[in-house]
């Protein structure tokens, strides 16, 4: 059968009857079948087995539509090949940003886009029933292991596995960049109870020491990756609450090369630079005359939260 055939009798199949039941039906297909196409792709693309010439070809695209569609997607799901290093290496976030993230009334939490559980931890820490939705696999093996006690679904912002109405807050750390806010908004809002509030949180660098200034010259040469980390959030969210927190992460210098291993724009760089990255990462930690002999190492970071609610 020609796949066009094959295409119309799915789609007749799924539609049924038609009416909103059959379009909200097709929806949840194609919804799918995205997200199945996506995965080949990156399998065809991790196991360097097609050019983005060829994924262009096979799905009716150019070369230029299909990298602009799936590039930035891939690079979103890479984090798992370095799951171990982002658990080393990457900043917890502090106690205080509790309070800010999630108002005191709620009981129910979403932690999407939850990684390793490096939020998610605090969150159960804090009481707070847990559920923690993430794509990546490797990630969620350490996330399982980091927080059992936490409910640990495998999802994304754009379609998460959770009913209407069901949770008190949501929170994204380090997320919101990756995600595609035409669907994560409506998704947020969706599984939100009414008055419920969404967080968005990033931990920034803070630069104001010159190690910590060279460190960030290092990384910022293998990439222009720019992210708001005081975004604005569409209707139906209202206005935002914004609060930012200073803070130190106890490291080690091995936790550092890890911080930077983790980063997606190293995990895809080509093995030899990814090498002479983490090399002159080492180099500058073992001669740099703020840091010389010293193997406990306190990072500068703020730690920024936009929480918006309901309308
Ligand atoms: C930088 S990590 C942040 C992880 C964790 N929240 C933290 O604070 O450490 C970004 C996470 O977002 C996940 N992610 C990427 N695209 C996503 C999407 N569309 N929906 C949900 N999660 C996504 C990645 O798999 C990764 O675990």
């Amino acid at each position: 059968m020609e796949t066009d055939d094959l295409g119309r009798r799915v789609a007749d199949d799924v539609a049924g009857g038609g009416g909103l039941a059959g379009v909200r039906r097709l929806s949840g297909v194609i919804a799918a079948l995205e997200e199945r196409r996506t995965g080949l792709v990156e399998e065809l693309r991790r196991g360097r087995e097609a050019t983005w010439e060829e994924i262009g070809r096979a799905c009716g695209m150019t070369r230029q539509g299909a990298t602009r569609r799936w590039a930035g997607r891939l690079r979103a799901r890479s984090f798992g090949v370095a799951a171990a290093s982002y658990q080393h290496g990457r900043p917890g976030y502090p106690q205080a940003l509790i309070g800010a993230a999630v108002p005191r009334e709620a009981r129910k939490v979403l932690d999407l886009g939850a990684g390793t559980g490096k939020l998610t931890g605090l969150l159960v820490e804090a009481g707070l029933d847990v559920v923690a939705v993430e794509p990546d696999a490797g990630m969620r093996a350490q996330l399982v292991a980091a927080v059992p006690k936490a409910a640990v679904r495998a999802g994304s912002a754009e379609r998460i596995p959770l009913p209407d109405g069901s949770v008190d807050a949501v929170v994204v750390a380090q997320a919101w960049h990756w995600f595609d806010p035409a669907a994560a908004v409506p998704e947020a809002a969706r599984v939100l109870a009414p008055g419920g509030t969404l967080a968005l949180v990033w931990n920034v660098r803070d630069e104001s020491e010159p190690w910590a200034a060279e460190l960030g010259a290092l990384m910022h040469r293998s990439t222009n990756q720019r992210i708001d980390t005081w975004p604005a959030v569409p209707a139906p969210f209202g206005a935002p609450e914004r609060l930012e927190i200073r803070w130190e992460h106890s490291t080690t210098r091995a936790g550092i090369v890890d911080l930077v291993a983790s980063r997606s724009y190293v995990i895809a760089l080509p093995d030899a630079e990814r090498a002479r990255l983490l090399a002159d990462v080492e180099e500058l930690l073992a001669t740099h005359p703020d840091l010389a002999g010293r193997d406990a190492i306190a990072m500068p970071y703020l730690t920024r939260c936009t929480r918006v609610r309901l309308g």
